[in-house]
């Protein structure tokens, strides 16, 4: 999708501005997804995903079984309007997976939403803690069928 490639540099700068490190690296881990598709869970919003090397069994999706400690997964998200034809970026979607015992209420995950001005929504156990609280929601307690609170790329998209 050309889009994705024209908006690729401006993601990369505007996440970057949160001072995060995995939103600075995430552009050269491996990317799951073979184009942006439509995320109804995250805004309705065009996303990708991402992990980084330590997650590289992210790429057995649902025998992934459970991730160590150091995996980063990252989905940045762009909308296109349908009135000017116009792209505007999205937040940037953030699961890193803590030391064991860390937090098991989200399976030592640590959520994080990143807008494309650098501003840190929340992280989960951190500053703004309660606005990413809904992540876990659905990541572990509202997707049943989750496996260690992932639920990958749809199908047809994957990269194999
Ligand atoms: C209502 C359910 C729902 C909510 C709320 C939600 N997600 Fe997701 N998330 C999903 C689903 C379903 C997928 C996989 C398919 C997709 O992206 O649409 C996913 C995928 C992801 C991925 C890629 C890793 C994976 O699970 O395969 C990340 C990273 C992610 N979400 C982060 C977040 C963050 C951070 C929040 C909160 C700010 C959040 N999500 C809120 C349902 C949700």
């Amino acid at each position: 999708m050309a889009v994705y490639d024209c908006l690729l540099d401006e993601l990369k700068t505007s996440y970057a501005k949160s001072g995060n490190e995995y939103a600075k690296a995430y552009t050269s881990w491996r990317r799951y997804s073979t184009r942006p598709f439509i995320s109804g869970t995250h805004g309705g919003r065009y996303v990708q995903n991402y992990a980084n090397e330590t997650a590289k069994a992210y790429a057995l999706y649902e025998n992934a079984g459970e991730m160590p400690a150091g995996s980063v997964l990252a989905k940045p998200s762009f909308s296109v309007s349908s009135k000017t034809g116009k792209a505007s970026l999205g937040p940037l979607f953030l699961m890193e997976k803590m030391e064991d015992g860390w937090y098991p209420k989200s399976d030592d995950w640590r959520y994080s939403m990143i807008m494309p001005n650098g501003q840190i929504v929340g992280a989960t156990k951190g500053k703004g803690a309660e606005n990413v609280e809904f992540c876990i929601q659905c990541h572990k307690i509202g997707t049943p069928k989750n496996i260690d609170s992932m639920m990958f790329v749809p199908k047809n998209l994957r990269v194999r």
